[in-house]
This record gives structure tokens, C-alpha cells and sequence, in this order.
């Protein structure tokens, strides 16, 4: 197998698909609280959602379940994912197919209708994105006029003396929970492929994509979630 620095980081999730659900609770402190954070302040009604980077469907399934009316678009650049998660949602809403949509591509690249959808939710995989200005650009239009991003993900701290703490206290997490090799492979992962920005910076970068409101609604550690609007105009 690859090591993760010889891969995309797409392509390190792939290769671990089967694997994911385990690991992606060694190194993700609140992983569950951070999905029911996320989920936590949803609009009651969305009949148009995509969601960016579904791996192996943990938040692709509660969607399903939230919106039963919904279309929802799910994007993901490893097809395993993709895979993974279109056989879990046919398992868990078999009558629901049709309103389903899967889309193997990089966020890079991706391309959206002009205000074609109401929500844009995304967890722990914008990091991955080195311009995420020009993808919040593209989400922006994307988005329906009051419609909205949500984004769960890790984030820096602005102040040296808190980042210091909080990453020791991550790695710390990590070391408790992951055997020698995953916590090498995860390190390595780390350097090659995670862009994390600060709440600052990816305010800054919402609101430069045209975004209003951009707020942290939920921290906790590295975790966070974002949320912000594509304002109606006056
Ligand atoms: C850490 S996983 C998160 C999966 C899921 N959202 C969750 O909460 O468990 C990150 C996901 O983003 C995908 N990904 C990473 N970089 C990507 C890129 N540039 N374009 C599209 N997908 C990407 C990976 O394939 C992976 O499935």
C-alpha cells in the first residue's frame, strides 16, 4: 500500500474505505458530537442538498433520513466512498433512489448550476482543499438565493498559545487510540495533504465569495462547525 504522501488525499480515504469508520474515530476526538453539532441547526426544509465529501456515508445517512423529500447530490474524488455510500443509503432507503445523485470528482473541479440548490454541508474534508476561495466562489453561485453553507471541520486556532495547546492535546487523542503505524500514517497524512485555515481566514474567505453571516456555531478542540449565507438581496 501506498503511503499517504505518495497518494492524493482522495486517494488515501479510498484505500482505507472499509477501515474508515474505525479509524476516523482514532483520530477525530468528537466525531460524533461534530456530526450532531453539524446537524444540529439545519433549516427544517431543504429540497436541494450537496454534500461534499461523503465518505463512507455517516453524514450522508442522517440527510436521508432528515430530508426524505429531498434531491441530494453526494461528492466525493474516491470512488470507494462513493461506492460505499450509495450501497448504505440503498440499504437504508431503499425506496429513495431516485432521489439520490452520486458524483465521483474533486472538489477542484467540480461545477455548479447557477443557485441550483439550497444547502451546501460539508464534513472534515474542505481542508483538503488548498483554493478553498474559488470553491466557496463556485458554492456560492451554486447556492439558491437564502440558501446556505455548513461546513464540520478542523480549524486553527488565531492564537499561537491556544493552537499549541489544542494540537497537543489532539496528538495526544490520537496517540491514545491509534497502534504505531496509524499514528505514522496519520502524521504523514497530516504534512502531505490537510490545508487547515483559521475561523478568521475562513471567514474572510466567505465573505470574499459573497457569503453574509459567516459565524462558528459550535467549538470544541480543532472541531468546529461554520455556517454562512447567500444572503436574498434587497
Ligand atoms: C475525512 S473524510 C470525511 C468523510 C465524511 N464526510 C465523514 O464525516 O466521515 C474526507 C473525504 O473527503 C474526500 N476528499 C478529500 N479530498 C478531496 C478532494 N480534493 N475532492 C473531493 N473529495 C475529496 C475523501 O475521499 C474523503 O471521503
Amino acid at each position: 500500500m501506498l503511503r499517504p504522501s505518495e497518494t492524493t488525499a482522495f486517494g488515501y480515504w479510498g484505500a482505507m474505505a472499509e477501515r474508515y469508520d474505525t479509524h476516523i474515530r482514532h483520530v477525530c476526538p468528537n466525531y460524533t458530537e461534530l456530526l450532531t453539532r453539524l446537524l444540529d441547526g439545519l433549516p427544517d426544509e431543504a429540497g436541494r442538498i450537496v454534500e461534499l465529501g461523503c465518505g463512507s456515508g455517516g453524514l450522508s445517512l442522517e440527510l436521508a433520513a432528515r430530508y426524505p423529500r429531498a434531491s441530494i447530490t453526494f461528492i466525493d474524488a474516491a470512488v470507494e466512498m462513493v461506492d460505499l455510500t450509495k450501497a448504505r443509503l440503498a440499504a437504508a432507503h431503499p425506496s429513495s433512489a431516485e432521489h439520490f445523485r452520486f458524483i465521483v470528482s474533486r472538489f477542484e473541479d467540480v461545477q455548479f448550476n447557477e443557485g441550483s440548490f439550497d444547502l451546501v454541508i460539508s464534513n472534515i474534508s474542505l481542508h483538503h482543499v488548498q483554493d478553498q476561495l474559488s470553491l466557496f466562489r463556485r458554492i456560492w453561485q451554486g447556492l439558491a438565493l437564502g440558501g446556505r453553507i455548513r461546513i464540520g471541520d478542523h480549524f486553527l486556532f488565531s492564537n499561537p498559545t491556544e493552537q499549541t495547546i489544542h494540537w497537543a492535546n489532539w496528538l495526544t487523542y490520537c496517540r491514545e487510540n491509534c497502534s504505531d503505524a496509524e499514528m505514522d500514517e496519520l502524521l504523514d497524512h497530516v504534512t502531505a495533504h490537510d490545508r487547515y485555515t483559521t475561523l478568521a481566514e475562513q471567514f474572510t474567505m466567505l465573505l470574499a465569495a459573497g457569503f453574509a453571516t459567516p459565524d462558528c456555531v459550535w467549538r470544541s478542540g480543532l472541531a468546529a462547525v461554520v455556517t454562512a449565507d447567500r444572503a436574498p438581496m434587497f
